[in-house]
């Protein structure tokens, strides 16, 4: 018999979001009348643009004749579409052939970790978007979990709380990854903050991946909404970004990664050569029918239903949060971010978790989920229909939730 890749037993209880939908089966075994409202994961809720829709349709119709038929792409994605990606999102500040486009921003995180290696030590904010710690376990980077810290051990973990403003002391580890707008925070590094990231980074021979996946949800214009804002940033970051959530691509798929040339190892690779290489190997280009229609999608129209769509988000998380707040507890993120980060009066996520789900039939995400610094909190996500928000609301204003 062949032996198992031995990182694979050092995981904690199955991925986050797997363990919430067998407890939101077990439930629904237990209470089949229940009406059940997911503010858990963080998934799309609304219809696609109408322009995507239109554009789809399209191209699909020309992949069915001779002349408009196309197999396999560039690896690295439409040379238009990195050009318009590139001019959009990051107008003077990166070049388009430093872009590639993917299938999504937790597949790239994943062949980073390939880039990288089990070499490499990572630190992660903690609380932190799941994947990074996973992967990195998966990949060899660390040693056992340790029970009673929570945490693995050749994991550097950067503690985000209340107090610190939920921006680190910075902690050295050749990757640091950084989230911002953080999921699951909320929170939104200032400008102050980045210079002083990319400065540590820099000093410290560090790379940074940061994941830009809810950047659009940023509308404070004095906030940076990549990396490559912060002067210098080119020489020590990498950004994975997507259309999940602004476009409602989270099953049709596609994002990005941005590797500038000026980034390289200490033997003086350049990284991007290195990136380019795990593209060319194990993708295979992402689907010329998605990307051919957000191409011929990223025009003002299009443009335009992205910020509808942002807007409809961002109004459902200003309804949790203020219903939230009204309520006495406290709560941190959702204005430029699609979650909402509540403390609780449990010492226990899962218990607040089951506690929310028992007395209100709302599905939410235990803290924990995300790291040890997320024990005391629960994340709202304000992905959802506006009727369900609301219903939702209600549901807790009449909820007797003494726990949390
Ligand atoms: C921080 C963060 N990065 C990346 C992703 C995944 O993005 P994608 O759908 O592009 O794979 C998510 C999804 O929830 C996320 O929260």
């Amino acid at each position: 018999m062949v032996k198992r890749n031995k990182n694979f037993a050092k995981l904690q209880a199955g991925y986050l979001f797997p363990e919430i939908n067998r407890r939101k089966k077990e439930f629904m075994e237990k209470h089949p009348d229940a009406d059940l409202i997911s503010l858990g994961i963080g998934d799309t809720t609304e219809p696609l643009p109408q322009v995507v829709v239109e554009a789809l349709k399209e191209v699909a119709d020309e992949m069915g004749t001779v002349e408009g038929y196309s197999g396999y792409g560039d690896e690295q994605g439409l040379t238009e579409l990195r050009k318009k990606v590139a001019e959009i999102f990051y107008p003077g500040l990166i070049e388009a052939d430093e872009l590639f486009i993917s299938d999504g921003a937790k597949c790239d995180t994943g062949r980073l970790q390939m880039m990288f290696g089990n070499e490499m030590t990572i630190a992660v904010q903690d609380p932190s978007y799941p994947v990074y710690v996973d992967s990195a376990v998966i990949m060899g980077q660390t040693g056992s979990y340790v029970t009673e810290k929570k945490q693995f051990e050749n994991i550097v973990y950067m503690p985000c709380t209340a107090e610190n403003d939920f921006f680190p002391k910075l902690k050295k580890a050749d990757i640091i990854y950084f989230c911002s707008p953080n999921n699951p925070t909320g929170a939104v590094a200032t400008k102050e903050q980045l210079e002083h990231l990319v400065r540590f980074a820099k000093e410290n021979d560090a790379i940074i991946v940061f994941d830009a996946a809810y950047a659009e949800f940023i509308t404070d214009p004095n906030l940076p909404k990549t990396i490559y804002e912060i002067e210098g940033a080119k020489e020590v970051a990498i950004e994975v970004s997507s259309f999940s959530k602004p476009f409602g691509y989270t099953g049709v798929r596609l994002g990005w990664t941005v590797v500038p040339k000026e980034l390289k190892y200490s033997d003086g690779t350049a990284v991007h050569n290195d990136w380019n290489r795990i593209m060319t190997t194990v993708f295979n280009g992402a689907s010329n029918i998605i990307q051919k229609a957000t191409l011929r999608s990223l025009n003002d129209e299009g443009l335009g239903e992205m910020k509808r769509l942002i807007a409809y988000y961002l109004q459902n998380a200003k309804i949790i949060k203020d219903a939230l707040d009204k309520m006495g507890y406290q709560t941190y993120g959702g204005d430029n971010a699609p979650y909402i980060w509540v403390k609780t009066k449990s010492d226990n996520s899962w218990k607040a978790f089951n506690h929310i789900l028992e007395e209100t039939q709302i599905v939410t995400t235990p803290g924990s989920g995300f790291g040890p610094g997320g024990e005391t909190y629960v994340r709202f996500s304000a992905f959802g229909h506006r009727k369900k928000i609301e219903e939702a609301v209600a549901r807790l204003q009449k909820a007797v939730l003494e726990h949390i």
